[in-house]
């Protein structure tokens, strides 16, 4: 695949000498959504700031779309479009007028038919007269994408798009994001809802302590790392495991009702056919038996632990 984005061996000081971005190298392919994830300081903001041309690297190289993002920063510019992390928009215009403002920066004419198109996407149409201080803080989210897609980028950043937004809205903005990717979009997106990482992003990246941990595509993460989990309900509570049971480093829940098993999918032999003899044999009878893939956020708390 094509890369639109190449960095290489990325650094950033800020002033004061702190060390935000380590020897960072990374591409992002044409068209995927690549999600960012790490914690508060990792390095997320500050690298997005880079790529946009809004903070300058102390060392390394960025292209985009084979531009350096310093020496030719005006195409790199015209080629992003940022949906900033802070909601920071003029409150007494409208949502019309402010994102054909943001188009028209970028020097590009007039266009009522995509400035609508996109207006429409974001179900943003009907408010197109209200002043921005009249919206809710959902939709000045959106507003925020209206913006960052005005001048019809090949590359959209977002920033952190569904911190503090509803249950509703974060499906709806998934949606938005599936379909520019549809359209052809490149997105990069940190978030620190795994949740979200899971559900729309094609490849994963790490960041912790301005380094990057880990670049994968999701679904091979999930295969790979993923453990499942058995849970079995017995029908009489037990006081303790017996001792028969102990080499499958069972867990019992407080209220002794649940036997917990975690196994690796990937191995020929789970040891799960031994395990039910085993407890059969124990006399210990089963109510239910449940199974359960680990979650991206298992594999992600376990990475930045190590
Ligand atoms: N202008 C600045 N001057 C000095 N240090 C800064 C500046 N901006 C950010 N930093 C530091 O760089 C580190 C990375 O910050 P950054 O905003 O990139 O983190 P982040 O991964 O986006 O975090 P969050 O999840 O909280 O948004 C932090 O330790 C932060 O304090
Ligand atoms: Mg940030």
């Amino acid at each position: 695949m094509q890369p639109i984005i190449s960095i290489n061996n990325l650094n950033k000081k800020y002033l004061g000498g702190f060390e935000a971005l380590k020897n960072i190298s990374l591409e992002i392919n044409k068209g995927e959504i690549f999600a960012l994830l790490g914690p508060n300081g990792a390095g997320k903001t500050t690298l997005i700031s880079i790529i946009s041309g809004i903070s300058i690297a102390s060392s390394g190289e960025v292209k985009v779309n084979n531009y350096d993002v310093i020496k030719d920063s005006l195409k790199t510019k015209s080629i992003i479009g940022l949906v900033p992390q802070e909601v920071s928009i003029e409150q007494f215009e409208t949502v019309l007028g402010t994102v054909n403002f943001s188009r028209g920066l970028f020097g590009k004419k007039n266009n009522p038919a995509y400035v609508k198109g996109i207006l429409k996407q974001l179900s943003l149409w009907e408010k197109r007269n209200s002043r921005i201080i009249e919206l809710s803080g959902g939709m000045k989210r959106r507003v925020l994408i209206a913006k960052a897609l005005s001048h019809e980028p090949l590359v959209l950043f977002l920033d952190e798009p569904t911190a503090g937004v509803d249950v509703e809205l974060r499906k709806d903005m998934w949606n938005i994001i599936k379909n520019l990717k549809k359209k052809g979009v490149t997105i990069i997106l940190t978030t620190h809802y795994i949740e979200e990482a899971e559900n729309i992003a094609d490849r994963i990246g790490v960041i912790n302590d301005g380094k990057i941990l880990l670049i994968e595509e999701k679904e091979f993460l999930m295969k790979k790392m993923g453990k499942k989990i058995l849970n079995i309900f017995v029908n009489k509570p037990l006081d303790i495991i017996p001792n028969s049971l102990t080499k499958y480093a069972l867990k019992l829940s407080a209220d002794g009702k649940t036997l917990t098993y975690t196994y690796d999918i990937n191995k020929d032999r789970t040891g799960i056919t031994m395990l039910l003899n085993d407890l059969s044999n124990e006399q210990i009878q089963l109510k239910d038996i449940q199974t359960k893939q680990s979650s991206l956020e298992d594999i992600f708390v376990n990475i930045v632990k190590e």
